[in-house]
């Protein structure tokens, strides 16, 4: 595992965010649509329900009503923000990036933009990428989001994948700043790349350029090996949130609040399990949401945050899985 970021100082939360899309979808719609029903999608995920963008609400739509939130959390206006960082799979165009896009519609001033892609564990990569960057002195303010529209490359018409997905963002806002506000204290991340083939969209890319073909083909949609994926994430996410803990000198018993990325509630049960946590320990919201890749995390803290779960003084680990392979975890102190 790669430590990208070890020794740097706390990096404070001031604020966090999050945005569904009003379109609620059930499993009960979806079984008009593909063969399945509420039973198995619950039984074997947990989601019972998911929330989907508008035709012409994008990505970076979804990413401002977040940042919008966030910013208000945190009492700073967009004009404070010096430095934004976009986690995303579903960037509204391929260039340029979401970043660019939100970084206009916000009204921020000319600073750095730009996009992560590392899947489901891209929000934890854009927080480990702004620590780094905070160092810099240059950098006070830092705006990172997760937001995806995952319904924009999902195929309706593929049960196995269609029923996992959702739409939504969530932020922080971050700052380098002394204060006694929640820190961020450490962080790690990593990747193995031989294993892409679990989880990726096969066209629209270089290698595979939009046709006619392509489009008849769906393969410009989500094509993945769930039960590979499942066996990966539970060890990977385990094995990050053991090591991101023996490096600090905790055990899980000093830990208030896991909150994991939301891919499938039987994934977190099996990590709780691998950990010896009891999963009331364990922020879960993946029965409203589903999986929202980048947005999950930051959606589930901020929605934990708003219903006054963390106390002052609480260990918080986030942790994640992705394509690519890759993965991540992080360690807050409330
Ligand atoms: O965010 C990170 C990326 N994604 C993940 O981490 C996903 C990880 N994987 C998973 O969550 C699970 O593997 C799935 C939820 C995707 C699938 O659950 P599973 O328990 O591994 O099911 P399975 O793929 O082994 O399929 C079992 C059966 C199959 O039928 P047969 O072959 O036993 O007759 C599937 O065709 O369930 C069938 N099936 C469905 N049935 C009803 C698959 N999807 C559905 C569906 N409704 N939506």
């Amino acid at each position: 595992m790669t430590n990208l970021t070890n020794c740097i100082k706390p990096i404070i939360i001031e604020g966090v965010g999050c945005y569904l899309p009003g379109r609620v979808v059930t499993n009960d719609d979806l079984a008009k649509i593909v063969d399945t029903s509420d039973e198995w999608i619950r039984t074997r995920t947990g989601i019972g329900e998911r929330h989907l963008a508008a035709e012409d609400e994008a990505c970076s739509d979804l990413a401002v009503l977040a940042a919008r939130q966030a910013l208000e959390d945190a009492g700073l206006e967009p004009s404070d923000i010096d430095l934004l960082i976009v986690a995303t799979v579903t960037p509204d165009h391929i260039t340029p990036s979401a970043a660019v896009l939100i970084q206009a519609k916000l009204g921020l001033c000319s600073v750095p933009s730009f996009d992560v892609n590392a899947a489901c564990s891209g929000f934890l990569y854009a927080l480990e990428a702004t620590r780094s960057l905070l160092r810099d002195e240059r950098y006070r303010h830092a705006l990172v989001i997760g937001s995806e529209k995952l319904s924009s490359i999902v195929n309706w018409e593929d049960r196995t994948t269609c029923v996992l997905f959702g739409d939504g963002a969530g932020a922080f806002v971050l700052s380098n700043s002394a204060s006694d506000l929640p820190v961020i204290t450490d962080g790690l991340a990593g990747a193995d790349g031989s294993a892409a083939n679990l989880l990726y969209v096969p066209a629209g890319g270089s290698v595979q350029p939009a046709s006619k073909e392509t489009v008849e083909g769906h393969l410009h949609t989500v094509t993945m090996n769930g039960r590979e994926l499942f066996k990966a994430a539970v060890r990977h996410m385990a094995e990050a949130t053991e090591e991101l803990l023996k490096r600090n000198g905790l055990t899980t018993e000093d830990i208030a609040w896991f909150v994991p990325h939301q891919a499938n509630i039987r994934i977190v049960q099996a990590l709780a399990q691998q950990l010896n946590v009891p999963m009331e320990r364990f922020v879960c919201n993946i029965e409203h949401t589903g999986n929202t890749s980048a947005a999950s995390i930051p959606i589930a803290f901020a929605q934990a945050k708003a219903e006054g779960r963390f106390q002052k003084g609480d260990r918080i680990v986030l942790v994640a899985f992705g394509a690519g392979l890759t993965w991540a975890a992080t360690l807050v102190e409330w």
